[in-house]
């Protein structure tokens, strides 16, 4: 009988372990996430250089920030899927590199897109399926490209009044959550991360 108890007792062990909730939704995002994060970058670097032929230095160094910002975003979803014990599939970034104009627009739509649709649903999800630090990475992402789509906006609008002068010159990039600031205009502690300002990459 004891037997049969304890037999009983470890086939409902080994049960419930194989039921452990499976993130599936927040695997998919992270995945989709790192492809976006990582095209981005890729994107941003070539548009950077773009900036920097067509003599709009200013806009070139916004590019190369974001640029940076984007891979550390790539970098912490891949941490966090790797954390899962999965890793991703290999992909080729693909993009179109057109004017500077035309590139801050596609980079306006895209950076929209992220932070109205992609990371509000990534977020909801991971919230629901209880993957903490898929949160906290998408959120570090949201944050930043809230700020990015700003930076652009304001970049197309300086760009179509000849008024390239007035953008940043230098820009600062927390290493740990990708945030992106003005370097004129930083934080003592990284607003989101609470990384201090000395560890800033500046670009
Ligand atoms: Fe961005
Ligand atoms: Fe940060």
């Amino acid at each position: 009988m004891k037997n049969i108890l304890f037999i009983a007792l470890i086939s409902l062990i080994a049960f419930t372990g194989c039921n452990k909730p499976n993130p599936v939704k927040t695997i998919e995002n992270l995945k989709a996430g790192i492809k976006g994060e990582t095209t981005a970058s890729a994107k941003y670097a070539a548009f950077a250089q773009k900036a920097s032929e067509e003599g709009n230095a200013n806009i070139a160094k916004l590019f190369a920030a974001a640029s940076k910002a984007e891979s550390i975003h790539a970098a912490n979803h891949k941490k966090v899927l790797e954390g899962l014990g999965l890793k991703m599939d290999d992909f080729t970034p693909e993009f179109e590199v057109k004017t500077t104009a035309e590139n801050l627009q596609a980079a306006i739509e895209g950076e929209s897109y992220e932070v109205a649709t992609m990371y509000p649903q990534f977020l909801a999800d991971a919230k629901a399926e209880k993957v903490g630090k898929a949160e906290t990475s998408f959120n570090w992402a949201f944050d930043t490209e809230k700020k990015h789509k700003e930076f652009y906006f304001k970049a197309l609008q300086a760009l179509n009044a000849s008024a390239q002068n007035t953008l940043p010159v230098e820009y600062a990039v927390c290493p740990v959550c990708g945030n992106t600031y003005d370097n004129a205009m930083v934080d003592e502690k990284c607003a989101f991360c609470k990384t201090g300002k000395e560890k800033f990459i500046i670009v």
